[in-house]
């Protein structure tokens, strides 16, 4: 089987290299947790390979499509049909219901609000309610039930459970280890916590500039 993600030979620099020749693949149902010193790079390697951000060097195939090599329009559909990214600050409408937000991604992609997934994360009994009157961690599942209702094939994590409690921040990596099992899906999760990285099949480490298995 072909894997969700292939990539080979990446590199990034700013103001010094973060990482050099990395490669990395990720198959169908498999969970994978990226951890690392703050710094090291992870959001950069994530953004690189859900589609965000050109390596210096390097390539990064997703279903098998060359990423960089497409024309902006052609990357913006994989990134709308296939690809679920849960960035490290939520970007909700504090002034819509948590429903209506979900509604907004699901318009575009031309999915449906999945129930099961609201009770999962436990914030079906405040759908209804303004963002703005959820709580922190109510609004990170609500960012998180936005992107799977799009039916991502491949979810892309950055901190999901950052200001999550531990009770719910495992509630939370159930819900996307469920989610890919039961859609043939991949998860990329980067995580600084331990127990976090546990809930995932493989743990890297980027550190001293390489993608170590752990
Ligand atoms: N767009 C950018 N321009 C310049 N430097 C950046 C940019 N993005 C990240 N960096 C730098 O790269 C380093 C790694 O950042 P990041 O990937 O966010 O690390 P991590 O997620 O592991 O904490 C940091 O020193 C950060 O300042
Ligand atoms: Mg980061």
């Amino acid at each position: 089987m072909e894997p969700l993600i292939e990539a080979a030979g990446l590199s990034k620099t700013y103001d010094y290299t973060l990482f050099e020749n990395i490669s990395l693949k990720i198959k169908e149902k498999e969970s994978i947790a990226v951890m690392g010193r703050s710094g090291s790079g992870k959001t950069t390697l994530l953004h690189i390979l859900s589609s965000l951000l050109k390596p210096d060097s390097g390539n990064v195939k997703i279903l098998g499509l060359d990423i960089y090599k497409l024309k902006e329009i052609d990357i913006e559909k994989v990134r709308r049909y296939k690809l679920g990214i849960i960035f490290q600050s939520h970007y909700l409408f504090k002034g819509m219901t948590a429903r209506e937000n979900i509604e907004a991604a699901t318009l575009l992609s031309g999915t449906k609000i999945n129930e099961d997934i609201l009770k999962i994360l436990e914030i079906e009994h405040v759908i209804d309610k303004k963002v703005g009157d959820l709580s922190g961690g109510q609004q990170q599942r609500v960012s998180i039930a936005r992107v799977l209702s799009k039916k991502p094939q491949i979810i892309f994590a950055d901190e999901p459970t950052g200001n999550l409690d531990r009770e719910t921040a495992f509630l939370v990596m159930n819900a996307l280890n469920n989610y890919i099992n039961n859609n043939n899906a991949a998860l990329l999760v980067v995580t600084h916590d331990d127990e976090i990285a546990q809930k995932a099949q493989k743990i890297y480490h980027l550190n001293n500039k390489k993608l170590e298995l752990r």
